[in-house]
């Protein structure tokens, strides 16, 4: 299936978004990594990982730029703008609404994550015009493909309020993607970089960890 989508507006005067994470050097940032706190504590200090997503040209984003990716199942032809995020062309211009803004796109919540070739990443840290050729998956992908990490997170009642859920399910997906048996301890920390303000935080590990061994049923199965 191919859609093709024309970008809107551009942004003009003032500091760019584009000049600006390009400045701050967090233009390929992923979810800070740090154990999930446990019941009634602060969240742990952050420490950054690896940068994931496909690396851009210098010139790569000099202007309006037309890129063409993989959101879920679609194919997607986009113009895009130098200063957006790629959590901006999915909720603004695919119509995906599942990455959310919790931190207004500071990189601190952890709610816009999506999975960027594999790897999750914060959607409102990305560039999209960064975004050409890659496979992108969103948490409607990933409901739709019946993964059991969403029968898991409602049999354990991993979230309250649902806002920051999007995000956990995108990062908790990549973490059974690359470990099929994570402890505890792996789940935490790969979590780590999504924040609740309902502090569900204790249902996730066993949600994740249950989704792991149903995932492993099922390839036994087949
Ligand atoms: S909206 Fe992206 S990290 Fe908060
Ligand atoms: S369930 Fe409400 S913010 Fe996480």
């Amino acid at each position: 299936m191919t859609e093709e989508k024309k970008a809107g507006e551009v942004e003009r005067g003032g500091i760019s978004r584009r000049s600006f994470l390009r400045d701050a050097g967090l233009a390929a940032a992923v979810p800070a990594v740090a154990p999930i706190a446990r019941a009634g504590e602060a969240p742990a200090p952050r420490t950054p990982a690896a940068p994931a997503g496909p690396a851009a040209s210098e010139d790569s984003c000099d202007g309006p730029t037309m890129v063409q990716l993989t959101v879920n199942s679609g194919q997607y032809r986009c113009e895009v703008q130098p200063h957006w995020s790629l959590r901006q062309l999915l909720r603004d211009e695919i119509g995906l609404t599942s990455p959310k803004d919790w931190c207004g796109g500071l990189g601190a919540c952890g709610s816009c994550t999506v999975i960027l070739n594999g790897r999750p990443v914060l959607s409102c840290l990305t560039l999209a015009c960064e975004c050409h050729g890659a496979a992108v998956e969103t948490a409607e992908g990933i409901a739709n493909t019946k993964h059991p990490v969403i029968q898991a997170y409602i049999d354990y009642n991993a979230f309250q309020c649902g806002y920051c859920t999007p995000g956990f399910v995108c990062t908790a997906k990549a973490l059974l993607d690359r470990n099929q048996n994570p402890t505890e301890a792996d789940v935490r920390d790969a979590l780590g970089g999504n924040l609740c303000r309902c502090a569900t935080y204790q249902q996730h590990p066993p949600a994740v960890i249950a989704a792991a061994a149903e995932l492993r049923r099922d390839r036994s199965r087949s």
